[in-house]
């Protein structure tokens, strides 16, 4: 046991400096089929464990999340499943606005995505800013695709030589500090093109949890892992 398990969570996220978690939301095609039901009754209920998660992690005081809904590799599933995600994730944004405390942000490619859902994207945005908690949703969303764009943005500034900060500004994320904690549910070992750039630093947390599963309890436990960890970004350990 370490010696942190007996703080409250919040209490850990602070003391850690637990700014911001990124979730890789994995697993709820194998939850359905473990289930024997269609794959998207588990993007369904991988929906209503999202809304349960974020909230939580609002609660004990994580100010950023960033949540992988849908991946520019996420095209290559069958039509089907990619229209249901697309449904529940309209869904989602129309009816988001009973979450009075978060802004809400779309990180990722929107010029393939249809009119209407874009404008509902927008509004939302739009309505939500200032509020104390932010939620980055990514949708379309490619690490490599958002470093080059990034770059391409610094060209049509006309600069011939970029810095870090240059780039790091025309990210979709420019508006948050780099993740400190990345999860990734559903037992893959791998970081499917998620957040490259920004997750230089990040700590890791892999669940075999598939995502619908995922619980408070589990968040508490990553917290717990967080805070007895120590980041050294290169140097040595505080003597
Ligand atoms: C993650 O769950 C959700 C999306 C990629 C949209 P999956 O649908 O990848 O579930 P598994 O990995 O097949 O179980
Ligand atoms: C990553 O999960 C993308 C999202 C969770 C949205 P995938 O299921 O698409 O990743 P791979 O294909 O297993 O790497
Ligand atoms: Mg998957």
């Amino acid at each position: 046991m370490n010696t942190f398990s007996q703080e409250s969570p919040a209490a850990l996220v602070e003391k850690s400096a637990l700014r911001h978690i990124a979730f890789i939301m994995d697993g709820n095609g194998r939850w359905a089929n473990a289930r024997m039901l269609p794959r998207e009754a588990g993007h369904k209920a991988g929906a209503d464990t999202f809304k349960k998660i974020v909230r939580y992690c609002c609660s004990i005081g994580i100010r950023y999340c960033t949540v992988y809904a849908f991946s520019t590799e996420n095209w290559n599933r069958p039509k089907a499943e990619v229209d249901a995600i697309m449904r529940l994730l309209d869904k989602f944004v129309r009816e988001a606005d009973d979450e009075k405390e978060i802004e809400f942000h779309f990180i990722g490619d929107r010029t393939p995505l249809a009119k209407d859902m874009c404008a509902h994207l927008e509004k939302l945005e739009n309505d939500t800013r200032g509020r104390p908690y932010v939620l980055n949703i990514a949708l379309n969303y490619g690490g490599r695709g958002e470093i080059v764009q990034a770059v391409n943005a610094c060209l049509a500034e006309g600069k011939t030589q970029i810095t870090k900060e240059d780039l790091t500004r025309h990210l979709y994320t420019a508006h948050c500090p780099d993740p400190d904690l990345v999860v990734r549910t559903g037992k893959e070992l791998r970081i499917s093109n998620y957040l490259l750039w920004q997750s230089a630093y990040a700590e890791y947390y892999f669940s075999d949890k598939m995502w619908p599963d995922l619980t408070p309890d589990d968040i508490d436990e990553m917290v717990r892992s967080f805070a007895g960890r120590k980041r050294r970004w290169g140097g040595l350990d505080k003597a």
